[in-house]
């Protein structure tokens, strides 16, 4: 059974080393996390299968890896100035500031309903009343107040200012300069470095449509209010593809796309039944999205919530980029720019007249894939003997550990030095890392192995070596073999030594 609440997987993640609290020894900084040793490897892991899947397995899509840093006028023309925000309020008593949905959808029921019918909306369609909020301020100030809105850190009834709009995107300085004007921005998205490379690609790689354009990179969004540990955070990693097809053709391929993402979501351990697929209302489309179906996962605690968007983003973001660089004068005139090829057009496949394509958009972000995958994964198990057992079942490809080798006497150097051979062998398979492990007792290293999902543990003993031990005299038939114990059955079968790697190579290749 996966996990049942937020706090076991927390709890789990800190105790074994996945993910820590970012600048925790100054207080730490909120909305930032670090992943420790095996959360980088099973970050690693998901984002190997996703370029696998998406990028080596496919013959319409290439890869990339832009700047993080943008010019601001990417930004700018993208929309992502204008409209790249959350509403905000503040509670004059507390100073504390609010993202206004998340604010409203914590009320009691009754005091959302007040909200609602102060603004004259219905709470049914919970969008439609967050875009009246937003739109009469003025309202929305007198509404929250009256309904009896309460502080979430005071737990006291507020007096709440008008929203306002809150722009997420992190400015940086750029080079030692006082200009104001010498800024860039943090990308709050990996897909505009894909638009802006468009022109790049087609001309290096010759692609016609349909293709598509896959980047796995962090985004940076100064979330008003981040939360639920990893689900919400400033900095976070995409996973992204811009589909670029011929215009009419977007609406069978945003089927084609919801239906491959599905899939690989499945792969990796997370099954279709957990996953609703939304079809985002109107009034609730991100700026440049014609239709987009949200995957919500049901995260424990949480319930269910965005792990991909799934876009349909026209010809919204080529086109507005194309129209800017003939306003700024880097090409004469928009219709000198569809005609000549010369910027971001492609040539349509039919006519091959210059068309500027449509764009699907698959776009994940790994920290949610991470604690969906870890989510699906965790199971509490009763054993025989009645104890109890925390296991992370995780697909075996995206374990961190593959295989812990387990020297069963830490000072008889015959079975250290062959279980160091063993381990060099293994990791030379290339499936990933391979663990010595001769920290301490046995069963410990067993149930720590569990916890983080090791799929085998082989270890060496004086049986190998026909040495019995601890006073029993060795079985001949176990001479040159190893104990390697299944983290899901608990079977525990001897397995040859000069059999290992192809014994392991067959169960995790
Ligand atoms: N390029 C499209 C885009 O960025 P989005 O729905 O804003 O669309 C895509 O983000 C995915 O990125 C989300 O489905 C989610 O998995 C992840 N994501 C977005 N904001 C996040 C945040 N603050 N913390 C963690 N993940 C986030």
């Amino acid at each position: 059974m996966p996990a049942q609440n937020m706090e076991e997987l927390v709890s789990l993640c800190k105790r074994r080393g996945f993910i820590f609290q970012g600048s925790e020894i100054y207080g730490g900084l909120q909305g930032f996390y670090d992943y420790g040793p095996l959360g980088v490897e099973l970050k690693n892991n998901i984002k190997a299968a996703w370029w696998r899947s998406n990028v080596y397995e496919r013959d319409d899509m290439e890869g990339l890896d832009s700047s993080i840093i943008m010019h601001r006028m990417v930004l700018r023309h993208s929309g992502h100035e204008a409209t790249f925000s959350d509403p905000m309020v503040d509670n004059r008593k507390t100073k504390k500031r609010y993202r206004l949905d998340h604010l409203v959808k914590e009320q009691k029921p009754a005091v959302q309903a007040a909200v609602a019918e102060a603004m004259g909306e219905s709470l049914e369609n919970f969008p439609a009343l967050v875009a009246a909020l937003v739109k009469r301020p003025a309202d929305a100030s007198a509404a929250l107040i009256s309904a009896g809105v309460r502080d979430s850190h005071s737990g006291e009834t507020g007096d709440w200012t008008e929203p306002k709009p809150f722009n997420m995107m992190f400015k940086t300085t750029i080079g030692p300069t006082a200009d104001e004007d010498s800024f860039g921005y943090l990308r709050p998205e990996t897909a505009q470095g894909i638009f802006t490379n468009f022109k790049n690609v087609v001309d290096a790689t010759s692609r016609r449509l349909p293709f598509g354009i896959a980047q796995i990179g962090k985004a940076f969004r100064n979330e008003i209010t981040p939360r639920n540990f990893i689900f919400r955070v400033r900095e976070l990693e995409q996973m992204e593809i811009e589909f670029f097809c011929t215009p009419g053709t977007d609406e069978d391929w945003h089927a084609h796309w919801l239906e491959k993402r599905l899939s690989w979501w499945e792969a990796q351990g997370v099954p279709r039944s957990k996953i609703e697929i939304l079809d985002v209302p109107k009034e609730d489309l991100a700026h440049y999205s014609k239709r987009t179906y949200d995957l919500m996962y049901d995260y424990p605690t949480l319930g269910h919530e965005e792990i991909e968007g799934i876009a349909n983003r026209s010809d919204y973001d080529l086109g507005s980029h194309t129209k800017a660089q003939a306003e700024l004068g880097l090409v004469a005139s928009v219709e000198e720019n569809l005609d000549s090829v010369a910027k971001l057009t492609i040539p349509h496949p039919e006519t091959n007249k210059p068309v500027v394509p449509f764009v699907i958009e698959p776009s994940a972000g790994v920290d949610r894939a991470l604690l969906a995958v870890m989510s699906e994964a965790f199971t509490k198990e009763t054993l025989e003997n009645g104890s109890e057992r925390i296991v992370l079942k995780l697909k075996p490809h995206l374990a961190p550990i593959k295989v812990a080798v387990i020297p069963l006497a830490r000072n008889r150097e015959e079975i250290t030095a062959l279980a160091r051979q063993i381990k060099a062998d293994l990791q030379r398979l290339g499936l990933g890392r391979v663990l010595y492990e001769d920290s301490g007792n046995i069963g410990k290293a067993y149930r720590r192995h569990d916890e983080v999902g090791t799929p085998f543990c082989v270890t060496v003993d004086f049986d190998t070596f026909g040495l019995g031990g601890e006073g029993k005299v060795s079985d001949p038939a176990l001479l040159g073999t190893v104990t390697v114990r299944d983290r899901d059955t608990l079977a525990q079968e001897r397995v040859r030594v000069d059999e290992l790697s192809a014994w392991i190579r067959a169960r995790l290749a």
